[in-house]
Formats: C-alpha cells, sequence, structure tokens
C-alpha cells in the first residue's frame, strides 16, 4: 500500500498541476496554492486504487481524480475562513486567506468547485458514465452531504450532540466525499453495479473512522506534525469524538470502523 499510494500521489500532483489554471494571476495563483500545496491526497488516492480494482486504466479516472481532489481543497479554503474555523494553518502553510485574502480565498474555493464539474464533463469516458460522476460527486459534495454537513458542525459548535448526531455530521462533511471518490474511480467499470453497495459500505466506514482520526489528532499531536492549528476543536467548542466519548472510547471506536472498512475492502 505505501508503495501505491506513492505512486498515486505523484499521479494525481502531475494530473493536478496540469488541470489547474496557469499561474500568473491572482485567481489563478490562489486556486494553485490551496490545491498544489502539499496535502495527502487520500481522495484521489481512493479514486485510482477503485480505478485499479475494476481493471479501469487510471488516465480515464485522472479528471475524477482531480475532481475529487479540487473540491477537497475547495472545501478546506472555506473551512479555514474567519466565518467557519477561523484557522491561520493549512498544510503547514498560511490558510489561503491569510496568503491571499478573504475575498480572493471564497472565489478561489468558488473556482475549485466548478472546476471540479468542467473536469468532469470534459473527461474522455463515455457520456453515460461522465453523467452519473458528476450526478455522484454533485449530491456527495452538495446540501445532502459535504455542504449539508459543514452546515451540521457549525450550527452545533457549543453545543452538545448525541453520538448519532455527531455520526451524521461526520458521515456527511468527510464520510460523503471519500464515498464519492470510490465511485468516481469504478463507475467506468461494466461491473461497477453488482459492487456499488459495497463501496457505499467502504465509503461510510472509511469516512467516520478518517474524521475521527482527524478528531483524535487535532487533541493529542503538534501544530508542526499536523500543518494545522493544533487543539483548535476543543478551543471553539466543536463537537468531536473526543469531546464526547473521550479518547480511549474514541480509539476504540476508530478501531471498530476502521475494521468495518476493512471487512469492506
Ligand atoms: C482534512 O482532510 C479535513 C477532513 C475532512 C478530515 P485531510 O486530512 O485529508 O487533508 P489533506 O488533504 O491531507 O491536507
Ligand atoms: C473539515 O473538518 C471537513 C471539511 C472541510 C469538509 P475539520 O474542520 O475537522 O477539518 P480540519 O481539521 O480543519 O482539517
Ligand atoms: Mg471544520
Ligand atoms: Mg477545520
Ligand atoms: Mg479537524
Amino acid at each position: 500500500m505505501p508503495e501505491l499510494l506513492t505512486t498515486y500521489q505523484k499521479r494525481i500532483e502531475a494530473a493536478l498541476t496540469q488541470a489547474l489554471p496557469a499561474a500568473g494571476e491572482r485567481l489563478a495563483d490562489a486556486m494553485r496554492y490551496a490545491t498544489l500545496g502539499g496535502g495527502k491526497r487520500l481522495r484521489a488516492a481512493l479514486t485510482y486504487a477503485c480505478a485499479d480494482a475494476f481493471a479501469v486504466p487510471l488516465h480515464a479516472v485522472d479528471a475524477a481524480a482531480c475532481a475529487v481532489e479540487a473540491i477537497h481543497a475547495y472545501s478546506l479554503i472555506h473551512d479555514d475562513l474567519p466565518a467557519m474555523d477561523d484557522d491561520d494553518l493549512r498544510r503547514g502553510r498560511p490558510s489561503t486567506h491569510r496568503a491571499y485574502d478573504e475575498a480572493t480565498a471564497i472565489l478561489a474555493g468558488d473556482a475549485l468547485n466548478t472546476l471540479a464539474f468542467a473536469l468532469l464533463a470534459e473527461s474522455p469516458l463515455a457520456p453515460a458514465v461522465k453523467l452519473a460522476q458528476i450526478q455522484t460527486l454533485a449530491s456527495a459534495a452538495g446540501w445532502a452531504g459535504m455542504i449539508g454537513g459543514q452546515m451540521r458542525d457549525m450550527a452545533a459548535t457549543g453545543q452538545t450532540l448525541t453520538l448519532p448526531q455527531l455520526q451524521t455530521i461526520h458521515r456527511s462533511k468527510t464520510g460523503a466525499l471519500i464515498r464519492a471518490a470510490l465511485h468516481l474511480g469504478a463507475l467506468p467499470a461494466a461491473n461497477y453495479g453488482a459492487h456499488a453497495a459495497t463501496l457505499n459500505e467502504l465509503g461510510e466506514a472509511l469516512g467516520i473512522a478518517y474524521q475521527i482520526a482527524d478528531d483524535i489528532l487535532d487533541a493529542t499531536a503538534d501544530s508542526a506534525t499536523l500543518g494545522k492549528t493544533a487543539g483548535k476543536d476543543a478551543a471553539q467548542g466543536k463537537n468531536t469524538y473526543p469531546a464526547l466519548l473521550g479518547l480511549d472510547a474514541s480509539r476504540t471506536a476508530l478501531a471498530e470502523h476502521s475494521a468495518r472498512a476493512q471487512a469492506a475492502a
């Protein structure tokens, strides 16, 4: 897996560098700053890994891998804005609104959001496949998925949620895009339909596990390691697994969801 991940990471860096507008204008520079400045590339790697698993050539899903990372980068730009998590540090550098300004950051996020769908529409896949990818990504990123989850996260700040309510936030704000990343890679395959339910189960488990891990790291790692401000969830009264259950139970929940993901995989 580590070798495969390196292969996917190199591939997505090259594909994103091509797919983004050329540097030189402020908006393009901010889009490149937010998207090319590091990141683990988990979501693109999941798209490529699913393509590999379904014998889809990787070049056929470069657009989809770029699209999912573009949506993710936009979500991080907006997540860091003063109106949301108000975070000055991202991927070890000033967050986009600190490196540029708030208006540029909002617009760079907007532009990455629309770029994602342009890339999917322009990809060389069959029209019916592209349409299914566009629908999958739009619903995962939109009001019923990531954006809806961000809204619930913001609305619940400072309140104490039940575990099912917190799971709903994690499933939508983080899980939806991770689930979509899997489907986007497999959708071009003729046998996709037979495995769509398993991909849902994998995405659901992995998505929750990933946000629990992010919550644990926020509470336990330092800013230099994370590349983002540590301890900000507790400081801001965010609903997280450690806040609701404590660290030990959070680690147990992480192990359970990870095991579910492995079983599905
Ligand atoms: C951070 O995602 C936000 C979450 C949804 C947990 P990542 O931890 O995948 O961020 P990068 O892309 O590696 O910076
Ligand atoms: C972010 O969750 C989820 C999305 C951006 C959709 P967090 O607010 O926990 O992410 P970090 O910790 O700032 O990366
Ligand atoms: Mg947030
Ligand atoms: Mg945040
Ligand atoms: Mg976090």
